[in-house]
């Protein structure tokens, strides 16, 4: 599976796309749930864990607000909304320092899970998909030069 990750200038943002909606119907709401939560423990892994909340139960509470927001954007429930009120990604992301360099890291750390889900009969169309809204939307959250 070709996910590919766009280069990313700094204060540019491109047009975004969300995930077609077979992403959900074929995943569903508890297979974002896991998928969000796996991204998370490789965070917690990785060279960008710093800017994530290092106590447990934030940690815990992270997980449950992305995932939220996830299942909404992919056209499930408006999860995210009820429980935080309006998204404002770019807002919500500037008390953290995230360069072009942690951006890729995390992405990187969703390749993995993707081709898990691949493996699983996830089709490639709704992988691609995803991974698209990741790639271009994740630009946008780049608030830091480098
Ligand atoms: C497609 C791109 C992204 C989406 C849709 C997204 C989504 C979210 C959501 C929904 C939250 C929870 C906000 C809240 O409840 O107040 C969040 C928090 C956060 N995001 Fe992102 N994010 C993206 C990209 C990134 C990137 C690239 C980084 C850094 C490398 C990052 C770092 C964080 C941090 C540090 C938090 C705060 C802790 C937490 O609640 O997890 N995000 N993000």
């Amino acid at each position: 599976m070709n996910l590919e990750i766009t280069h990313a200038q700094f204060g540019v943002r491109p047009p975004v796309v969300k995930p077609i909606p077979e992403f959900l119907i074929e995943v569903g709401e508890e297979g974002i749930r896991t998928l969000i939560s796996k991204h998370y423990d490789k965070i917690r892994e990785s060279s960008i864990a710093n800017i994530f909340p290092q106590d447990a139960e934030e940690f815990a509470q992270a997980k449950v607000n992305s995932a939220d927001f996830f299942i909404q954007i992919c056209g499930g429930p408006k999860y995210f909304n009820t429980n935080r009120g309006a998204p404002q990604m770019v807002g919500r992301h500037a008390p953290f320092r995230i360069t072009a360099q942690a951006r890729q890291t995390w992405l990187e750390l969703y390749k993995p899970l993707l081709e898990e889900l691949k493996e699983q009969g996830i089709t490639e169309t709704s992988l691609l998909s995803f991974w698209g809204y990741l790639n271009i939307f994740s630009i946008w959250m780049i608030n830091t030069q480098s």
